[in-house]
């Protein structure tokens, strides 16, 4: 499996989805048709089509070709918890077999797919498997979004070298300004940049819209290219 990216992040709340639709666009505007997938959440609302979590609606908007909302996100729990506890709650578990069939379905169609983790890189999803396990199962390499708020870097460098460990490739870093009050928010860029052993990909705006966060995520779609899928023409 190739042509995608995972995105996880320093914790819950702090801009996955935000950054995962900026990049979306950010891709789309480098000219490759980009699908969004949320392939495992907790926290959704019964309706009469099933289960609805509010990231995977987001990102199926956010994606070219309108995908089926089943194959944007094939395991979905009720409980706004973490999704191993979501899914015993309900008697189910997590596997990957669903996920893999549903990311390839995607990957048919698409030149690029943003796939989007739960929580952060070690957030269980079964008694066995955790987050990190989706991006290995679908051989992606990964991006680190940071939450600039206190606290960021330590949990910035615990990932980092968690990402490693677990024999991931981190391709890069996003900032993403969720606490507009952050101190010396500069100072903690400088050290994430001095820190991290991956490039920074880009930085957004608190309250950026649409337009201005895809514009600050064109390097990282130019960088993401290398992992899409060769257009007409070009070797494999
Ligand atoms: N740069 C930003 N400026 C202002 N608000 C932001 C920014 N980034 C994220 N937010 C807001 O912060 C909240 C959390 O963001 P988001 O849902 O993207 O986080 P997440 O990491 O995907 O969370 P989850 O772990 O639940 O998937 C949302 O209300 C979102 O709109
Ligand atoms: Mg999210």
């Amino acid at each position: 499996m190739g042509h995608g990216v995972f995105i996880t992040g320093t914790d819950t709340g702090i801009g996955k989805t935000f950054v995962s639709v900026a990049l979306l666009h950010a891709l789309r505007a480098v000219g490759l048709r980009a699908v969004g997938m949320k392939p495992v959440a907790s926290g959704c609302v019964a309706t009469a089509a099933g289960l609805r979590n509010e990231d995977a609606l987001v990102l199926q908007a956010a994606s070219d070709d309108a995908p089926e909302y089943t194959q944007v996100n094939p395991l979905a729990f009720a409980a706004p918890v973490s999704p191993h506890l979501a899914a015993a709650a309900e008697g189910r578990r997590v596997e990957l077999a669903p996920v893999q069939a549903a990311y390839a379905r995607l990957a048919a169609r698409a030149d690029v797919l943003v796939v989007e983790g739960v929580g952060g890189w070690l957030a269980p999803l079964s008694d066995t498997l955790a987050a990190a396990d989706l991006a290995r199962v679908l051989g992606l390499p990964v991006i680190l979004v940071v939450g600039l708020r206190l606290g960021c870097l330590n949990h910035a460098l615990l990932s980092a070298r968690a990402i490693a460990a677990d024999g991931c490739t981190l391709l890069g870093w996003i900032g993403n300004r969720i606490d507009p009050a952050m101190q010396d928010a500069e100072g903690n860029l400088a050290t994430l940049r001095a820190r991290l052993p991956a490039p920074c990909l880009g930085v957004l705006a608190h309250a950026a819209d649409a337009a201005a966060a895809a514009a600050a995520l064109a390097a990282a779609a130019s960088a993401l290219q290398s992992c899409a899928r060769p257009g007409p023409g070009e070797s494999p």
